[in-house]
């Protein structure tokens, strides 16, 4: 399996300052064109937005056409501090890109779509919200902090078997078992390090220390697992997907980059899907599906980082970037 970017044990090594992820490869599959719309549905600090931004308008082009989405409105905050009068920040959740875009009269987006998923550094790095087992901090995760469900409330409050389900589903995590028995032994939890210590002494020693590409801290999974359970990553992943590809004018790209294997396997699904022609059962003789191939797939295998961007920036490990054309 490969990892979250918030597992990587040296994550906080950038502060708070947040380094986009292959930056300049999802420019390129981007194709940007001035006078076109671009979405990017995790403005975050903005690393991709405000490239995006400074390209169109360096182009010689029409003012920006650029809106960027984020279900942090701490982030948005400071990220509107920084752009220019053109671009329109939504706090939404990218689930509801759909709405979110036609409240604004937009139906369909002319030049492309960016989504650069997970957890950004500032929130990494901020212990007051909760998602570092290496800074103490209430159990929260949750991205948006409007948000009623906490770590805190999932922790305490789920059955030992629920607990180990998510663990397990969510973070990949062969000891899962264990962690949840012994987490749900010493409830109530209040604090990241109360959780990551637990993890720590329910997993077996290491035997052998991992290379740089695959050392990670042991309550790494685990993290995962919960944030992405508090946040219904997954569920919202699937439906901003599909929506996504659905509001693109043909010709329009769509540019995700991943940091674990489950949102890369959903994106990878979902792409595939909608670049067929037919998604009947394979033995069914006659086609009755009504599906239409709408997606062509432009980067045969995911995009990674090169060594050189892993050395300067280890979130970028497991990136995994894969971009596609709407068919007219
Ligand atoms: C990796 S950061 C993006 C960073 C940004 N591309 C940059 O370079 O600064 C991911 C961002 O996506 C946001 N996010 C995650 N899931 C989301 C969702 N379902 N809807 C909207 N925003 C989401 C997070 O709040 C976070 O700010």
């Amino acid at each position: 399996m490969t990892t979250e970017q918030s597992g990587s044990a040296n994550s906080g090594q950038a502060g708070l300052v947040h380094v986009p992820v292959l930056l300049e490869e999802a420019l390129e599959l981007l194709d940007l064109q001035p006078g076109k719309l671009y979405v990017d549905a995790t403005a975050g600090a903005g690393g991709h937005l405000l490239r995006i931004e400074q390209k169109i308008s360096s182009s010689g082009g029409q003012h920006p056409s650029l809106i960027g989405i984020d279900r942090d409105e701490q982030s948005l905050r400071t990220l509107a501090t920084k752009v220019g009068e053109g671009v329109r920040l939504i706090h939404a959740n990218y689930e509801d890109i759909r709405s979110a875009l036609s409240q604004y009269g937009i139906n369909t987006i002319s030049g492309g779509i960016i989504a650069d998923l997970g957890v950004s550094s500032m929130q990494l790095d901020d212990p007051d919200r909760g998602f570092s087992f290496l800074r103490d901090g209430p159990l929260d995760m949750r991205m948006d902090s409007s948000q009623r469900v906490t770590a805190a409330q999932l922790i305490n409050n789920l059955s030992e078997f629920d607990l180990a389900e998510i663990i397990f589903r969510y973070g990949e995590e062969r000891h899962s078992r264990l962690i949840a028995r012994n987490i749900v032994r010493a409830r109530p939890l209040q604090t990241t390090l109360e959780l990551a210590e637990i993890v720590r002494r329910s997993l077996p020693r290491p035997k052998t220390k991992g290379t740089a590409r695959d050392t990670s801290h042991p309550a790494t999974r685990t993290f995962q697992a919960i944030r992405i359970a508090v946040n219904t990553e997954l569920a919202s992943l699937e439906k901003f997907l599909n929506e996504a590809i659905d509001l693109l004018e043909p010709g329009a790209k769509i540019v995700v980059i991943t940091f674990h294997s489950l949102e890369d396997r959903l994106v990878k699904q979902i792409f595939k899907r909608a670049s067929i022609e037919c998604v009947c059962p394979p033995r069914q003789p006659v086609c009755t599906c009504n599906h239409k191939r709408e997606l062509l797939i432009i980067t045969r295998k995911p995009v990674v980082a090169e060594e050189k961007e892993v050395l300067a920036n280890i979130r970028s490990r497991s990136a995994k970037l894969r971009a596609g054309e709407k068919l007219g």
